[in-house]
């Protein structure tokens, strides 16, 4: 309870960045946000709980019901080109098989991210009955950020690639490996990415 002075003061920054004036906090059904009044106060939790909440170096920690954010789509019948499609060149996914805070619109297949922060990405898109080489793109507010090939006709240009979540303990370490052959000519377009989701 000592510390908790300091707490509070290293927290005003931190509360100011959470919680815009008016102070909208999530209801317990996580549906309607309720708007306090007045000013914002910071509790202190001796022996703070990961689950919802933010915990800083300081370890403060800070309730919100929009600290999960998950999503994975996938595609569980082949997509035939429709008018949108050809349109919007979006690869449009049919089921939702998590969806953490609804922030992944299904029918655009578009993910709004509901927060500032460091979000992770992974894509894995496989095309049926189509001999056409594909460059599959991770478009950030309608620009590239990442590619993704297959099908190259000379083969000059593939690629191998997958996503996981693992479970991590203190001290464990995770690094790409060729376990076979040689990519010899190059490594453009390579990318290896991990994201805490949430601690545990
Ligand atoms: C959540 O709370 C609001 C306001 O109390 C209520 O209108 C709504 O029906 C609740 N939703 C669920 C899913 O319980
Ligand atoms: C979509 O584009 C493909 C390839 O150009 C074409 O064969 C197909 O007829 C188009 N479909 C529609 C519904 O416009």
């Amino acid at each position: 309870a000592g510390g908790c002075c300091c707490c509070l003061a290293a927290a005003l920054p931190l509360l100011l960045l959470l919680l815009p004036a008016g102070c909208p906090v999530r209801a317990q059904n996580d549906t309607e946000p309720i708007v306090l009044e007045g000013k914002c106060l910071v509790v202190c939790d001796s022996s703070p709980s990961a689950d919802g909440a933010i915990t800083s170096s300081l370890g403060i920690s800070v309730r919100s019901g929009s600290a999960k954010v998950a999503f994975s789509a996938t595609r569980s019948t082949n997509h035939e080109p429709s008018e949108m499609s050809n349109r919007t060149m979006t690869i449009y996914f049919d089921q939702v098989l998590v969806n953490i805070g609804n922030h992944f619109d299904l029918a655009s297949s578009i993910f709004v991210a509901p927060r500032k922060g460091i979000y992770s990405f992974s894509f894995h898109v496989v095309k049926v009955y189509n001999r056409q080489t594909i460059q599959v793109s991770l478009m950030q507010n309608g620009y590239p950020v990442i590619s993704a090939f297959a099908g190259d006709q000379d083969v000059t240009r593939e690629a191998a690639s997958n996503g996981v979540l693992l479970h991590m303990e203190r001290e464990d370490k995770v690094h790409l490996k060729l376990e076979r052959g040689n990519l010899m000519g190059g490594w453009k377009y390579s990318t290896f990415s991990g994201f805490l989701v949430f601690p545990l």
